[in-house]
């Protein structure tokens, strides 16, 4: 092999490699989320309507839940009245992993280190110290609207 030939393919792997290195994210992670976190960022205090549903075909089981728009709902008991439901940000306050509704417990509980929170988001467990951020929930007909 010769020389220039020997450089022009090693000029192509490396130019391979930085490519592949800056798909991958070998660089700068300043916006990547940390593992195990999300980018669920809760919504602003009175931005208005995060989102609705059909309880005519959503959330008809008591203890189901819905993640949307950085809010979990929760069907709390049957009627389909807001009474009976709770929205509260998904990002746990500790590091901001998703939380979980455990029906069972009816609490919120996030999977990574155990935080435990009521249905209205209040600190059961830490390490998490901060409460959730609770949701207005409201129920026309059949349509359910979580508000910020
Ligand atoms: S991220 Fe939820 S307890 Fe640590």
């Amino acid at each position: 092999m010769e020389r220039q030939e020997f450089l022009a393919k090693l000029g192509i792997s490396m130019a391979a490699i930085c490519t592949g290195c800056s798909l991958v994210g070998c660089g700068s992670k300043s916006n990547d989320p940390s593992p195990g976190t999300t980018t669920n960022n809760p919504p602003a205090p009175g931005s208005g309507t995060v989102f609705s549903i059909n309880l005519a075909t959503d959330l008809q089981t008591i203890g189901t839940f819905k993640v949307a728009s950085g809010v979990i709902l929760v069907r709390l008991a049957a009627d389909n009245v807001a009474s009976s439901f709770t929205a509260v940000q998904v990002a746990c306050t500790h590091q901001g992993t998703s939380i979980n509704y455990n029906a069972n417990q009816g609490k919120f509980i996030c999977p990574n280190h155990g935080s435990q929170f009521s249905t209205s988001g209040a600190v059961l467990l830490g390490p998490a110290a901060v409460s959730l951020k609770q949701y207005t929930v409201t129920v026309n007909g059949d349509t359910l609207t979580v508000m910020a």
